[in-house]
């Protein structure tokens, strides 16, 4: 970051991992949220007089062959967009790469090349010989062990972190050690298995967690609900008692139900002790959604990672929509992160009334989990050095 500001990159070889995975229809970038957020690492590069090589993984292909559906040519489409300048996408970055002072390149999918996800020496030192500074900015894939993001750190002449993980890094310290209290968490989303660890480090600081979607059907049934044919997980029944136990973890009081999961599926809401043995839970209802906005309006700093229900479909998407506007009205230091999260900040339009949104998804989750992000320790151990 500081390299960037004191303008010690003019003519200098930078080579910037980005995390530009985003999802791609029909040749498209379907949402840009993490081209936009990496932009301001790569215009201030091109600014600072850098010839700038971008680099970046694209969904997960055979390692070591080439797929046209995970090319970055779309993104260097998008991107070439953005910057209103022409993206040249390098196929092969061990053939000659000549890029002019203020100019950029984007390299192919990092996912095409072998070794990469290994994090093999061969290749993270054939990334380190494009450059005379090496910028990790890829927040959401620090937790990623890989020759593109922690190999090529190791081996780069100078290493840093881009401005985009620095303020991630930041803005997640902030919500996280040493909070504005209450801390309010609210985790969505289907499983408990997948977000258990999750909820375990969020127990230990939160003043109150709030689960929703098939979460808090494991969490109700843990109450002693009746919660039909909904998803939850039986064999963790005992695991959330004992979250239950140790933090406010609210459970909804009235719910959304049907019989059947789809677009058109008729809304029943119900009492939540009067869910029948065929029913399906996919929302809170608007008791609940009221009672946790309240909690919502009154706290200080909110964590939120996932949906509280199935909110592409409308009729399930009152509960998400009621607690992303006590976000939006609260005003608590406010984080969102995850994939699901970010369509529920699109879809709802409050983007620009949350704090800090996160382009971590995988990595924003194991930052909450207290775990270390394997290229960040590297970068830490360069700086060290
Ligand atoms: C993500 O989308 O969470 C990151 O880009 C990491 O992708 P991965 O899970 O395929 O490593």
């Amino acid at each position: 970051t500081d390299l960037i500001a004191s303008g010690e990159l003019k003519g200098k070889r930078v080579l910037i991992r980005e995390d530009l995975n985003v999802p791609i229809k029909d040749g498209k970038v379907t949402s840009d949220a993490r081209i936009r957020a990496s932009l301001p690492t790569i215009q201030q590069a091109l600014e600072a007089g850098a010839k700038v090589i971008v680099m970046s993984h694209l969904g997960r292909p055979t390692e070591g062959e080439f797929e046209e559906k995970y090319s970055m040519q779309p993104v260097a489409d998008h991107l070439a967009g953005m910057l209103g300048r022409p993206v040249e996408l390098v196929k092969d970055f061990k053939a000659e790469l000549n890029v002019a002072e203020g100019e950029l390149v984007l390299l192919e999918n990092v996912r095409f090349n072998k070794g990469e996800k290994k994090d093999e020496d061969p290749l993270a030192q054939a990334y380190a010989d494009l450059c005379d500074i090496f910028v990790m900015d890829a927040f959401g894939t620090a937790h990623r062990a890989q020759a593109s993001t922690h190999g090529v750190a190791k081996f780069a002449p100078v290493a840093c972190a881009g401005p985009l993980l620095a303020n991630e890094l930041e803005a997640l310290g902030k919500a996280l050690d040493n909070p504005a209290r209450p801390l309010v968490a609210i985790v969505g989303g289907s499983k408990v298995s997948t977000k258990l660890e999750v909820l375990e480090s969020l127990s230990e600081i939160c003043d109150q967690i709030i689960v929703g979607g098939g979460i808090a059907n494991t969490f109700l049934a843990a109450d002693g609900k009746p919660v039909g044919k909904s998803l939850y997980e039986a064999d963790l029944v005992s695991k959330a008692k004992a979250l239950m136990d140790k933090v406010s973890i609210p459970v909804p009081t009235d719910v959304v139900c049907a019989k059947e999961f789809a677009e058109s599926a008729e809304a029943t809401l119900k009492d939540a002790s009067e869910v029948l043995a065929d029913d399906m839970i996919f929302d809170i209802g608007p008791d609940s959604a009221k009672a946790l906005a309240e909690q919502l309006k009154k706290a200080k700093t909110i964590i939120w990672n996932g949906p509280v229900g199935v909110f592409e479909f409308d009729q399930f998407g009152e509960g998400t929509k009621a607690l992303a506007l006590a976000i939006a009205e609260s005003d608590a230091f406010s984080i969102a992160g995850g994939g699901d999260t970010l369509a529920a900040v699109d879809k709802y339009d409050i983007a620009d009334k949350v704090s800090y949104i996160s382009t971590g998804g995988g990595a924003f989750l194991e930052f909450v989990e207290g775990k270390v992000l394997p290229a960040v320790a590297m970068l830490e151990a360069r700086a060290a050095e």
